[in-house]
C-alpha cells in the first residue's frame, strides 16, 4: 500500500468522523505579493510507514536503538494533508475544525493521550472592500481589507501622506480626508493609528512593490484601513498631481466571538515536561504549507519517533491554534498551567516555517540556543541565530518565564501569500529541523 492511500484512508475515516475535507472551505484567492520561485521537486528523504490511523496502545519504551528515525518523507504527508486536503485554516474557520480532528487521530493512532484545549477567539470576518475614485472617471480599484480595520464607506477627499509618519498627517493635512500612504518602514496598525490621531476618516496603504497585499492591523483601529497594488497608488498619487480626488472606501467585515482549539498531545513520564509545538493554523490568504503546516508537520512525526524512545521526561506534543491572530493558542496553554506545571517545562520547542530556505535559524533563551547550534554544526549545518523574538509561539512561553527555542529556516518568498503550497515545502528540510530537534532533545536528556 502506498503511503498516499494510506493517507487517503485515513482521511476517509476522519471523513466518516464528519471532519474531512469539504470544498468550498478556501477562501477566495488573492494577488501574491511575489512570485512563486520555481517549484523543487520535493525529495523522499527516507522511508516511513504511513500516518497511522488506527489506534494503538502505548507501547512500553523498547531500547533506543529500536527507536524509529525521523522521515521528512513522512512529515511531507502532514504537510499534503493540511495544506492541500484541508487548505487554508484560518482561526475559527470551518477548516480549522477539519485540522483539529485530523492532527488529533493523528496522535491518538500513535498511542498519546490526545485532547482539544478549547477557547474564545475575536474572529474578524472580512467580507470584502472597495476603493472607487468619484467623478465621470472613476472605477473601482481592487483592495484588500487589512485585517482588523473597522468596518465602514467613507466618502471623501484624497490626500498624499508619505508613508505614513504623524508629522507627515500633519503636514498633508488630513483631518476629515482618506490619506494614501505607502507601505514601509513603519507597521501598519502605526500608520493607521497616526492617521485616525490625525482626524483622517480612513487609509489606503499602497503597496511599495508589484501587486497588492495582505497586511494586517492584529488589533481593531478606530478607521477603516484598506490596501491597494502599487501600480493603483501611483495612479491615485498621479491622479492628485490634475487637482482635487474624490473617493469612497468601503470595508464590510465584522467582528464575533468564535471557539478555537489547541491539540494537545501528553505521554507521561518523569516529573520534568519537554513540550514541543507548531501552530497548525494560517492567514486566510494562503495555504499555509510552510506558515506552518511544515512545523505542525515535524511536530507530528517528532511524536511518531519519540513515541516509543526512553526518555526521562514527561512529553507534549502541542499544536496551537491562533497563531496567526497573535499568539492567542500559545497564550491560552501558558495561562493554564499551574504554577507547579510551569515550573516543570524544562523546555519548550517551537517550530515555525521549517520547510523553505536554506538556512536554519534559531532563536529564543541563549542556552537552548547555544544546545541547538552545537547540535547543528555537528550535523553539519550553517545555523544562525534570530535576535527578534516576538513573531511566534515560543514568545509566550519566554513570556511567562518558561526557557523557549525558536528552530526556524530563512527565507520564504511565499509567506503569507496564496503561493505558500505543499510543492514548495522540501521533506529534506523537514528532516533537518527533526534532527536538530532529536539532537537537542538527546542533550537535555543528558544533562538532567
Ligand atoms: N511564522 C510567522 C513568524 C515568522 C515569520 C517567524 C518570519 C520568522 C520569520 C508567524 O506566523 C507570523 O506571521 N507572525 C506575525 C506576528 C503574529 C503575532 C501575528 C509576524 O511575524 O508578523
Ligand atoms: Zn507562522
Amino acid at each position: 500500500m502506498t503511503r498516499r492511500i494510506a493517507l487517503l484512508l485515513a482521511l476517509l475515516l476522519a471523513l466518516t468522523l464528519g471532519c474531512g475535507p469539504t470544498a468550498g472551505a478556501v477562501p477566495p484567492v488573492v494577488e501574491a505579493a511575489h512570485a512563486a520561485p520555481a517549484a523543487e521537486a520535493p525529495r523522499a528523504v527516507t522511508e516511513a510507514p504511513p500516518a497511522a490511523a488506527v489506534p494503538a496502545p502505548l507501547a512500553p519504551a523498547p531500547r533506543a536503538e529500536s527507536a524509529p528515525a525521523f522521515s521528512g518523507a513522512a512529515a511531507h504527508q502532514h504537510v499534503a494533508a493540511l495544506a492541500e486536503m484541508v487548505g487554508s485554516r484560518p482561526a475559527g474557520s470551518p477548516s480549522q475544525v477539519r485540522a483539529q480532528q485530523y492532527l488529533l487521530e493523528q496522535f491518538r493512532a500513535l498511542g498519546y493521550l490526545a485532547d482539544l484545549q478549547p477557547f474564545t477567539i475575536t474572529f474578524y470576518d472580512d467580507r470584502g472592500s472597495t476603493v472607487t475614485v468619484a467623478g465621470p472617471l472613476g472605477q473601482p480599484i481592487a483592495a484588500n481589507t487589512l485585517q482588523y480595520s473597522a468596518a465602514g464607506t467613507v466618502e471623501a477627499e484624497v490626500v498624499d501622506a508619505g508613508l505614513g509618519r504623524p508629522e507627515e498627517y500633519e503636514a498633508a493635512g488630513v483631518q476629515g480626508k482618506i490619506a494614501l500612504v505607502a507601505r514601509g518602514e513603519i507597521r501598519f496598525a502605526e500608520k493607521v493609528d497616526a492617521a485616525a490621531r490625525a482626524g483622517a476618516r480612513a487609509v489606503i496603504v499602497s503597496n511599495n512593490q508589484p501587486g497588492n497585499f495582505n497586511g494586517s492591523l492584529v488589533g481593531l483601529s478606530a478607521i477603516p484601513a484598506v490596501s491597494v497594488s502599487e501600480a493603483d497608488g501611483q495612479a491615485l498619487r498621479q491622479a492628485l498631481q490634475g487637482g482635487p480626488v474624490t473617493a469612497r472606501v468601503e470595508v464590510d467585515a465584522s467582528m464575533e466571538q468564535r471557539t478555537a482549539a489547541n491539540v494537545v498531545a501528553t505521554r507521561p513520564g518523569g516529573p520534568r515536561t519537554l513540550v514541543i509545538g507548531g501552530h497548525f493554523d494560517s492567514v486566510a490568504a494562503g495555504p499555509g504549507a510552510n506558515d506552518n503546516a511544515s512545523g505542525t508537520a515535524v511536530v507530528v512525526e517528532l511524536a511518531r519517533v519519540m513515541a516509543a524512545r526512553p526518555t526521562p521526561y514527561t512529553l507534549q506534543f502541542v499544536a496551537f491554534d491562533a497563531e496567526e491572530i497573535g499568539l492567542n493558542g500559545s497564550a491560552h496553554f501558558v495561562s493554564q498551567l499551574t504554577e507547579p506545571r510551569r515550573q516543570a517545562i524544562a523546555a519548550m520547542i517551537n517550530l515555525d516555517m521549517v520547510g523553505v530556505g536554506d538556512t536554519t535559524r534559531v532563536g529564543g533563551s541563549e542556552e537552548l540556543r547555544k544546545l541547538a547550534q552545537t547540535a547543528g554544526t555537528q550535523m553539519g549545518l550553517d545555523v544562525s541565530t534570530l535576535e527578534e523574538n516576538g513573531g511566534s509561539d515560543h514568545a509566550s512561553f519566554l513570556r511567562a518565564g518558561i526557557p523557549a527555542l525558536f528552530v526556524h529556516r530563512t527565507n520564504d518568498p511565499n509567506y503569507h501569500s496564496p503561493n505558500d503550497r505543499a510543492e514548495y515545502v522540501d521533506p529534506a528540510n523537514l528532516e533537518i529541523a527533526g534532527r536538530l530537534v532529536l539532537d537537542v532533545v538527546a542533550a537535555l536528556e543528558r544533562a538532567e
